[in-house]
């Protein structure tokens, strides 16, 4: 008798290919980008933050730019509109509260519109997880996800990416996936709710970075341990500080905790960062916040001043990053839609 045993194959179904984004100009998320992608964007947010302020506002003379905002924004629609115009686009705010959307238009018809009017890209913020996807497949224009409710803010991703990269390799020019080994960043705070946390954890381990998040059991739940490779959870705030070259402290996002009760005297105690812990703990850590801080609350006044931090530096590289990322949306189809 034939021992042989043979073993049937069975055949995984094919998980299907994603079709988003449809436009190669969109970035949806920071999985959109290879690595390679991702050090083009880098390089030509350098170039155009050095160019000639006269030359640089031909290069999108007259093209046209929707910023389509449900949420309230500060750092992010003032960046990519003066992203847009510092390379000569027009642009059009809509804001959900001065417009048909308070009427009750939906986002797919308020999308057909624009592209009506002209908007050859829209800039999207959306309190709902997803927005982008939708309004990239309804439109087919490139679509800029700028924060989409608990998912993802991928151009936060890449001028944190900027900021750490400028503090921690300086003159790195392209990232691979070495650029940041021997790096830890830490997380701090509301994880749960926070796209920013999601667009970093998603990119950062990439290129060789470690991420730890931290926070209590209500705004990092057990289950983010299994996040991805690179990535784990440190309960304790010291412990996480201790081991980290940046500090990436998060808001609570109140508009998002649907009922949830925070003990906000309890939650100072183990996850402020104050100076006492920055010197005991991360005395050259690098303090990032995406904005808007919460004085007294996440962070001392004395800590968002301090010498350690970069907060400003990363409004800042919002506007080169941005510039980076509309003129991508513009000609990426010319250029063959490279990611
Ligand atoms: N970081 C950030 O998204 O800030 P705004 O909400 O002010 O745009």
């Amino acid at each position: 008798m034939n021992s042989t045993i043979v073993r049937r194959k069975h055949a995984t179904p094919p998980v299907p290919a994603s079709p988003f984004p449809y436009n190669p100009g969109s970035l949806l998320s920071v999985m959109d980008l290879s690595l390679e992608g991702v050090s083009r964007l880098l390089a030509r947010a350098t170039e155009l933050d050095q160019m000639d302020p006269l030359v640089r506002n031909r290069i999108l003379a007259k093209r046209k730019v929707a910023l389509l905002f449900y949420e309230s924004s500060t750092r992010t629609r003032t960046s990519f509109e003066l992203a847009a115009k510092a390379l000569g686009a027009d642009t059009a705010l809509i804001s959900s509260l001065s417009s048909s959307i308070e009427k009750g238009e939906t986002l797919k018809d308020t999308g057909l519109t624009l592209r009506s009017l002209g908007a050859e890209a829209i800039i999207l913020r959306h309190n709902a997880s997803g927005a982008a996807w939708l309004l990239e497949r309804e439109t087919r224009l490139p679509v800029l996800n700028a924060g989409d409710g608990m998912h993802e803010h991928p151009t936060q991703g890449l001028l944190d990416l900027r900021t750490i990269l400028a503090h921690l390799r300086p003159g790195i020019a392209t990232v691979d996936a070495e650029t940041l080994k021997g790096v830890t960043v830490a997380i701090v705070g509301d994880i749960l709710h926070s796209r920013v946390a999601r667009s970093n954890l998603l990119l950062l381990p990439r290129l060789g970075a470690q991420v730890v998040l931290c926070g209590p059991k209500e705004l990092l739940p057990d289950l983010a341990a299994e996040a991805g490779p690179g990535v784990t959870v440190e309960r304790d705030f010291e412990t996480a500080l201790g081991q980290s070259q940046v500090a990436m402290m998060l808001r609570i996002q109140a508009e998002r905790l649907a009922g949830m009760q925070i003990d906000l005297g309890g939650y100072t105690a183990s996850y402020q960062l104050t100076s006492a812990r920055l010197a005991k703990f991360a005395p050259k850590a690098v303090v990032l916040h995406p904005g808007p801080i919460i004085r007294g609350l996440e962070l001392t006044a004395e800590v968002a001043d301090g010498p350690q931090s970069a907060i400003l530096e990363q409004v800042k590289n919002g506007v080169a990053i941005r510039m980076a990322v509309v003129e991508r949306a513009l000609t990426a189809a010319e250029q063959g839609g490279r990611a």
